[in-house]
């Protein structure tokens, strides 16, 4: 049997057009976001002019990735060359300001009522309120000068490469008289937290597979379609231009190889976190502690391994972290259906209405912000994760994920027949304050109320170009 590497190279591997971190991801341990206001069309089209050579592309930040993974495979360690890739987003309004004929722009983005319109007017229905409210973000509710045309990714393999390309970034935005409205700091936590958020659960396990992206591994891990956690889905997913599920992913020409970045600060409070999950076992009858009902909230141990039993373990395949699709657990009595990764992804439940399960998915990028939570009381510091999510709908997808999946406890993520089952609840990862009711196959049951953990301090909605149509902005 070859080896993955032997296999044939995918088309998409080697493209120089769609920028870096919508296929493949960034993966830094410091990441900076800097929000910036065009004063005018010019100073906006200089700027743009002026980082374009900077800007990274699939190919290069794919081959990096792949280098990485072969050196840590073969020599057990990091290969030591460290690198700098950005990234560049345009907001509704920022395209509007660069564009040529911004009528014509306007024109061609009527069907994109979410993009046109902006997170902050979506905020209501997706659950931003109270705290969550724009009145209190940071970024992507301004008006005037504090209006948010661009959103910048910049992402370091060390601090010292990070900060010279900082300094380098400030002189361009001062040349081209460039405001920015905020930035926020992306750092990845160190450790034993390395690569987990902030209430303590590895993150970034479970991610859509892309055809003529991706290989499918022969040795049944990682990728492989036709399985629910890894499956292979159609590029035009996530990529405009491009083959999509349902074949309705249509944009205008200047859209292709582009994509639809979602960029949310959410603020985590780890000690409202812990302290619910050690008191609401009190609510439970049977064996409960507080990792495992922190596990059930999560659906993940806080090391990342699933509460679902694997699916291929039965053919004798293995199976591995994202092996797994909840048809073997219908009612939610090993993932209980208000564990986060179940409601933002029912796998084998995720049809809805006429679309099909994989039209749903969402590209993760997400680093998390802020010092790490040294426990015990609150401390007051603000700390949390910089969620980022690429996608060809914002309606489809990120949208429907959070206001739909997360938030609506109506919603079952199972089989809910032949009556209603009443195991259901709110998503406490990022969903509202609410209930969360467990029935678990072991007999341990109980519901409890708990109070929202994750609030929006900032969130735009933008545009991430192709390199091509960069160039002629
Ligand atoms: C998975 C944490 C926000 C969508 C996960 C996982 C963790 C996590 C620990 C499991 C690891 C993995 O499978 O990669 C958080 C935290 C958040 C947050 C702490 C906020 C502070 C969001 C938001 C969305 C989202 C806003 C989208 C609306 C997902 C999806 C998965 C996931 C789609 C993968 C589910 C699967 O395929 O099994 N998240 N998340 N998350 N999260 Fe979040």
């Amino acid at each position: 049997m070859p080896s993955i590497e032997q296999l044939p190279q995918p088309k998409l591997r080697t493209n120089t057009d769609i920028q870096g971190n919508v296929l493949a991801a960034f993966n830094k341990d410091f990441t900076d976001f800097r929000y910036l206001h065009f004063p005018d069309a010019a100073k906006g089209r200089g700027w743009l002019a002026a980082i374009l050579n900077t800007v990274a592309t699939t190919s290069e930040t794919e081959d990096f990735n792949e280098q990485f993974s072969l050196a840590r495979r073969a020599f057990g360690r990091d290969p030591v060359a460290a690198v700098v890739r950005c990234g560049v987003s345009l907001t509704f309004e920022g395209l509007l300001t660069v564009a040529v004929k911004p009528d014509q722009v306007r024109k061609d983005l009527s069907t994109f009522t979410a993009f046109c319109a902006g997170a902050a007017a979506r905020a209501k229905d997706l659950g931003d309120t109270a705290e969550s409210d724009p009145g209190h973000w940071l970024f992507g509710a301004g008006t005037g000068d504090k209006v948010v045309h661009a959103v910048l990714i910049v992402a370091a393999d060390t601090d010292e490469l990070l900060q010279e390309k900082l300094r380098n970034l400030d002189t361009v935005e001062q040349t081209h008289g460039i405001k920015r409205v905020h930035m926020d700091h992306g750092r990845t936590l160190t450790g034993a937290m390395k690569g987990h958020e902030h209430f303590g659960y590895k993150d970034g396990i479970s991610q859509p597979g892309v055809k003529d992206f991706h290989r499918e591994d022969p040795e049944h891990k990682g990728f492989r379609d036709n399985r629910a956690g890894s499956e292979l889905i159609e590029p035009g997913e996530f990529v405009f231009g491009h083959k999509s599920e349902m074949g309705d992913r249509k944009a205008p020409a200047w859209m292709k190889n582009g994509s639809l970045q979602v960029v949310r600060r959410l603020r985590q409070d780890v000690a409202g976190w812990n302290e619910a999950v050690v008191d609401g076992v009190k609510q439970f009858t049977g064996t409960m502690d507080a990792n495992r009902l922190g596990a059930c909230l999560v659906g993940r141990e806080k090391n990342g391994t699933p509460l679902a039993p694997p699916v291929s373990a039965v053919a004798g395949l293995g199976g591995d972290r994202n092996d797994f699709d909840y048809e073997n657990d219908p009612v939610g009595e090993h993932t209980p259906w208000v564990a986060h990764i179940r409601r933002t992804h029912p796998r084998a439940f995720a049809g809805v209405g006429d679309h099909k399960p994989r039209s749903h998915r969402v590209m993760r990028r997400g680093i998390p912000y802020g010092p790490e939570f040294p426990g015990g009381a609150d401390d007051g510091k603000d700390r949390g994760l910089m969620f980022v999510c690429y996608g060809t709908s914002l309606e489809a997808q990120f949208e429907l994920v959070q206001r739909h999946w997360s938030n609506d406890p109506e919603f079952t993520p199972g089989l809910d027949t032949p009556t209603p089952h009443p195991h259901n609840g709110f998503d406490k990862v990022t969903g509202l304050a609410g209930h969360a009711s467990i029935a678990l196959a072991d007999g341990t049951h109980g519901t409890v109320d708990m109070k929202r953990f994750v609030r929006t301090t900032g969130a735009l909605y933008a545009f991430t170009p192709s390199i091509s149509t960069l160039r002629l902005l």
